[in-house]
């Protein structure tokens, strides 16, 4: 029988970790579980900056961005020594369960506290929506909303200036918040893991568009696949375009949760805390959203499934660029 769960966010954080960090808590004290914050991901596990918490904690953080408990990332949690710590330290705590907000690399730490034999549930909280086991995570909708205002934005100043705008997005390695963005925009192109560069058909492209004297273009390109300042140069000399580029980084993960990602939270939280409520949870599970269901999965399985990008996604880009 499970008495006390505690709860922390870990990796990047993103917006509506708060808000599923205040499902996991109200849903505890709802069942009248003693409910505890970790902070600092887990560091502060490992740091003992553990604190039990009301439904005082929660209020006026459903809409705030960030994770008022704070993240890390933290490479010695793989070290198996440090794990076995962490685990006693709950242990020590008198903590049954342990619920971890994160992305993939949460879900590896959970998984190394749930061979120690700590009964641990993930909720994926990520901007990326990287994560196999679910089909959106918490933070990419707002994410994408962000991208969105930002691209907008600079369409103003690209058209006044007749320029290619160059936007880099984050994902790490998922074209996600590329291919959606690149949809919701109508921008003329998307780079990404997916959706490949082709540069003769890119060039091909804004040459034509230069020549009709269209006023901008706006080229949408994942992280970590080029340096697009050597692409703006390109652009430049082989079309004639002049192109700037825009690296939108952390401001991505800031701000206030939409209310889609709120909802997102508050369903897959809740359902994290009920699987352990009614004693469901052998080892490890992961919460996620199929289909608009809520599901769980083993741990060990859910960190094997790949991230597979929506059907027609990419021929639907291509369609209407
Ligand atoms: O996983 C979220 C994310 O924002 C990725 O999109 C990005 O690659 C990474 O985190 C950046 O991490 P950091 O802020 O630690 O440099």
């Amino acid at each position: 029988m499970i008495h006390r769960i505690a709860v922390l966010t870990s990796g990047g954080d993103a917006p509506g970790m708060n808000a599923a960090l205040r499902a996991v808590i109200r849903a505890g004290l709802y069942a009248n579980k003693d409910m505890f914050v970790i902070y600092d991901g887990f560091r502060g596990l490992l740091e003992g900056n553990i604190k039990q918490v009301n439904k005082d904690f929660t209020q006026d953080i459903i809409n705030r961005g960030g994770t008022i408990i704070r993240s890390a990332r933290l490479k010695e949690f793989k070290e198996l020594e440090v794990q076995k710590r962490a685990a006693q330290i709950l242990r020590d705590y008198d903590i049954d369960a342990l619920i971890g907000i994160g992305g993939d690399g949460t879900y590896q730490g959970l998984a190394a506290l749930a061979k120690q034999g700590i009964k641990v549930v993930g909720i994926p909280g990520t901007i990326d929506n990287d994560v196999g086991s679910t089909d959106q995570t918490i933070g990419f909708n707002t994410a994408l909303n962000t991208i969105c205002e930002c691209v907008d934005k600079l369409k103003d100043t690209s058209s006044s200036h007749q320029r290619c705008s160059l936007i880099e997005v984050m994902g790490r390695h998922c074209g996600d918040l590329a291919m959606f963005s690149a949809l919701a925009e109508g921008a003329e192109g998307v780079i990404c893991v997916e959706h490949p560069l082709k540069e003769e058909v890119l060039f091909k492209k804004l040459r034509a568009m230069k020549a009709q004297k269209k006023d901008h273009a706006i080229i949408i390109v994942s992280e970590n696949l080029l340096d697009i300042n050597e692409l703006a140069k390109r652009i430049e000399c082989e079309t004639g375009f002049t192109t700037r580029t825009e690296v939108l980084g952390r401001l991505q993960r800031g701000g206030s949760p939409c209310a889609e990602d709120r909802i997102l939270a508050a369903r897959l939280s809740s359902h994290a805390v009920k699987l352990l409520v009614e004693n469901q949870v052998e080892t490890g599970r992961i919460v996620g959203i199929r289909n608009n269901k809520v599901v769980d999965y083993d741990i060990n399985e859910a960190i094997e499934m790949k991230h597979e990008h929506t059907h027609g996604l990419r021929d639907l880009i291509d369609m209407l660029q």
